[in-house]
């Protein structure tokens, strides 16, 4: 994944060595809290928020489908050999002087429409110009200029970057990057306009979709999507193989169905309608997750971040939005016997979010529900990021019927990579099972396994280990008082699939 991806993975290691025993309760003593429903639940992932690795034939229609939004590109000069680079990441000068390509070399794109963009540097400005400068200094997207990427045809490296002022970029020396070419010629290594591009990184959510096929082609596609990822079929069999509640993540621009704003369509509330339907048909439950918050709280694409960025949170006014996201849907859905609980935010990142703008959200979102239901659980998901697993206990604990979210995956960080199988189980009933006794009090939250895959860095593992993988992971999350819940149903990767694992004899409920 990306490079904040890779962040993320050592602050986790960071989080699990913050991890005080001392104050750990007994597993038996955990047992005793046990509620009378415990929730056996998979995730609808990719349904209502889209993300490309679990379908990526969502994207095969994107024309030029390699530019979309949150594309890094990195561009080395053929003249000075050297990489485009906002200077100290962004707010001054464009250079072409770094042998070696990383952030302040990425350049990240908004898609305009399929040919035409802007770029975006580390630190978050735009490229613009300063006379005939290339430089990167304003945090205003329609300050700056856009581009065009123009390929050597049957090449698919070598370009050129015109920008609107209708002249192509050159790198004039290491440190002189213009936009003053007005004429082309050819391809050759001693022409500064041409770049080798590379790209970097890529982003497949939501905002990608929807804005890659425009505003013509998105509702269609989308809608299309809504009514085949999932369908009441689906539901029928998740009631009959021993799950008995599906964890739906949406995303905020539902609750303006329909006519979210571009380049979001309309439509996922309908389809979130039906499950509810279907829910109360199959007598299952229903844990809603704003999976996708406005302004991304992550920066991930399963948030539907633009971009990377991640501006959640920090403003009054966004959290105000995104209460009234939580305050419609439990308006819409608290007198259903299915709405089961609602997941006010799903892994807000630290340091991004702090813990300060985080319980002030939290304490909002809590009355909102309130408003509506006396009855639903709120559940609270832990940080990502350097975070105390117990940050959330002052707030829960005087909050009624409140549930704290962790998610465990034996991925995402360098400590995973060479474990063999055993260790992979060792580590589930030594290291997560203290982890989620740590949170798992007499009188605190309930606690929730709200994402966890039987799915590991081993290569090549046989069906009876994927078989003890899972079985170790259903005993101990099997512990959560509140309960656990599978990532995901469907999913082209067959061990991210409850579906695929449940049909094909490896997850046994
Ligand atoms: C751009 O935003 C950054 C971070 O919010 C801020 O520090 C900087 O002053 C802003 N620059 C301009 C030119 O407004
Ligand atoms: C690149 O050029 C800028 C501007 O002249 C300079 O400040 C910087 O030190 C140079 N960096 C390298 C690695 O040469
Ligand atoms: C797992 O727990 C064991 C025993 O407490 C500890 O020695 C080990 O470092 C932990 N592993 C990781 C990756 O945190």
């Amino acid at each position: 994944m990306h490079l904040m991806m890779r962040n993320c993975v050592n602050l986790k290691i960071w989080l699990l060595n913050l991890v005080t025993l001392s104050s750990i309760l007994s597993l038996s003593h955990g047992r005793t809290l046990h509620q009378e429903f415990q929730v056996r639940a998979v995730n609808l992932g990719g349904w209502l928020v889209a993300e490309g690795w679990m379908k990526p034939s969502l994207f095969d229609g994107i024309p030029n489908k390699d530019f979309l939004d949150g594309t890094g590109l990195q561009f080395k000069s053929v003249t000075t050999r050297k990489y485009l680079c906002a200077e100290s990441g962004g707010g001054t000068i464009i250079v072409a002087n770094r042998t070696s390509a990383s952030g302040w070399e990425t350049f990240s794109l908004w898609r305009l429409n399929e040919d035409t963009f802007r770029f975006r540097v580390f630190n978050k400005q735009f490229v613009g110009l300063d006379g005939i400068n290339i430089v990167a200094v304003s945090n205003i997207s329609t300050d700056s200029l856009t581009f065009n990427v123009v390929k050597e045809s049957g090449s698919s490296s070598r370009v050129r970057i015109k920008a609107s002022n209708g002249y192509f970029l050159q790198a004039k020396t290491e440190d002189l990057v213009t936009a003053d070419v007005s004429e082309v010629k050819g391809w050759g290594d001693d022409d500064p306009s041409v770049f080798v591009m590379t790209i970097a990184g890529r982003m497949q959510g939501e905002f990608q979709v929807t804005n890659g096929y425009g505003p013509t082609k998105a509702p269609q596609v989308m809608k299309e999507h809504w009514s085949s990822f999932i369908v009441e079929d689906d539901f029928k069999f998740i009631a009959s193989d021993g799950l008995n509640a599906v964890r739906i993540p949406i995303g905020w621009w539902i609750a303006s169905d329909p006519t979210p704003p571009p380049p979001y369509v309309g439509g996922s509330l309908n389809a979130l309608d039906n499950a509810f339907l279907w829910a109360q048909k199959y007598g299952l439950k229903i844990i809603l997750d704003l999976h996708a918050a406005p302004g991304s709280q992550n920066g991930y694409e399963h948030s539907s971040s633009r971009d990377g960025s991640q501006e959640w949170g920090k403003t009054d006014e966004n959290i105000h939005q995104t209460v009234q996201v939580i305050d419609f849907l439990t308006a819409r859905y608290a007198k259903s016997p299915s709405l089961y609980a609602v997941e006010l935010i799903n892994e807000p990142l630290s340091p991004g979010v702090t813990l300060e703008r985080l319980i002030k959200y939290y304490k909002a979102g809590y009355e909102a529900v309130r408003k509506h239901s006396s009855t639903a659980y709120v559940v609270l998901s832990n940080r990502l990021g350097p975070s105390n697993l117990r940050e959330l206990f002052p707030l829960a604990n005087g909050l009624m019927r409140s549930v704290i979210d962790v998610h465990y995956y034996n991925l995402y960080q360098d400590v995973f990579n060479d474990m063999n199988v055993q260790q992979n189980i060792d580590f589930i009933y030594n290291n997560r099972s203290l982890q989620l006794s740590t949170i798992t009090t007499s009188n605190g939250p309930l606690t929730f396994v709200g994402e966890w895959v039987a799915e590991w860095q081993v290569k090549g593992a046989t069906k009876e280990e994927y078989q003890r993988f899972a079985k170790a992971q259903l005993d101990v999350y099997g512990r959560a008082t509140f309960g656990w819940a599978y990532w995901a149903f469907k999913n082209v990767n067959n061990h991210w699939s409850l579906e695929w694992m449940i049909t094909n004899g490896y997850i046994e409920l």
